[in-house]
């Protein structure tokens, strides 16, 4: 159990998805699959997509961030620091986190990004905490945001049905309390599985080049199905971990969002977890994959539904490449 007399707590949150969608038949022609394959292997439906709107990951961020600060009655030159969970951000450099300052005005934050794959926000909310209850910032705005669209190789039929785009943000202030807000986080890596998720052309070890771009290497190659088996183990390792941190009952968790990549992953989670259908939150057939965005966006329509209220006990948890995962429980 926490004992710091300092806490970070949510108070605000916004997302943002574009406008273009594409359905599991707009899929069927362009590569070999099927709305059948797709629902009963990964549960999307749908996936929201910039297309060729010139919609960039900022542009994104900066919707979801305006309405979480809007949601927290605060004004842009609060922000402390403005952390940007993304893999899909606008350029190379500068990052993505000062073109969002700037397009916020606040102009008193400092700003970065946090390259953690699928788990982007959950780092980033796991940062926030840090640097609040070291007591070095008071305010903290993180985003996940993803333009996974424009690193997907549309002719890998294995990968290309699985993303959309998407922004989810939250607000994060200090309140000198104990035993509210985060009530315990915990993120973990393992570099040995490098070679399951990466993106092989376009950094320092492999530049673009015309070869690279046609074969494919400037897209994602993923081994799905091994993915697939950490995902669900290491999730409810995690999961494990912030209860017992925390000092709560399981079953007193009022809701579990989970990072929305494969419903079949979701629903293992939940069966290992017992956790009822109820206390499960699921949008994947809407959004598809949006990796550091699926968790943002899922909070703000639970919030939407009414299915997380102040005072709900709320579960995080995700999982990326990387391997990365993580785990966040929190009191709304
Ligand atoms: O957000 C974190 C990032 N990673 C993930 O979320 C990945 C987690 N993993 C998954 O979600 C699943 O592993 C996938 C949905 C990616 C794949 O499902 P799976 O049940 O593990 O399928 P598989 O990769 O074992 O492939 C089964 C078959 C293969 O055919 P053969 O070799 O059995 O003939 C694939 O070629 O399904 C085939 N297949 C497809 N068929 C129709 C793969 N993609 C498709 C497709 N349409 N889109």
């Amino acid at each position: 159990m926490k004992n710091s007399p300092i806490s970070a707590r949510i108070i605000g949150l916004g997302a943002y998805t574009p406008a273009k969608v594409l359905t599991n038949a707009d899929f069927e022609k362009m590569v070999d699959t099927s709305d059948e394959w797709i629902m009963s292997r990964t549960g999307i439906k749908r996936r929201h997509v910039v297309g060729d709107s010139g919609e960039a990951a900022s542009d994104l961020a900066i919707a979801a961030a305006r309405d979480a600060i809007a949601a927290a009655h605060i004004s842009p030159e609060e922000i402390d620091l403005i952390l940007i969970g993304t893999v899909t951000g606008d350029m190379k450099t500068p990052s993505t986190a000062v073109i969002v300052q700037k397009a916020l005005g606040a102009m008193n934050a400092a700003a970065m990004d946090i390259n953690a794959a699928c788990v982007g926000f959950l780092y980033g909310l796991t940062t926030a905490k840090a640097f609040i209850e070291s007591g070095m910032y008071k305010t903290v705005l993180v985003v996940g945001v993803e333009v996974l669209t424009s690193i997907t190789n549309y002719q890998d039929r294995t990968t290309c049905v699985l993303f959309g785009d998407g922004a989810g943000a939250a607000i994060l202030r200090r309140e000198d309390t104990a035993n509210t807000g985060i009530l315990s986080a915990y993120i973990a890596a393992d570099g040995s599985h490098t070679q399951l998720l990466y993106v092989t052309a376009g950094g320092s070890r492999q530049k673009v080049t015309v070869e690279n771009m046609n074969n494919g290497s400037t897209g994602i190659y993923m081994n799905g199905s091994e993915i697939y088996k950490f995902a669900v183990r290491n999730m409810e390792d995690a999961a494990k971990r912030v209860i017992a941190d925390a000092g709560i009952k399981p079953e007193d968790i009022d809701l579990v969002i989970p990072h929305q990549a494969n419903i079949r992953i979701i629903d293992s989670l939940a069966k290992r977890l017992h956790v009822p259908d109820e206390k499960l939150f699921v949008n994947i057939q809407e959004y598809g994959n949006t990796s550091s965005a699926s968790i943002g966006i899922a909070m703000v329509e639970a919030q939407q539904q009414g299915r997380m209220k102040k005072g709900d006990l709320v579960l995080l948890l995700s999982f990326g490449g990387g391997l990365v995962w993580g785990a966040i429980l929190f009191r709304m």
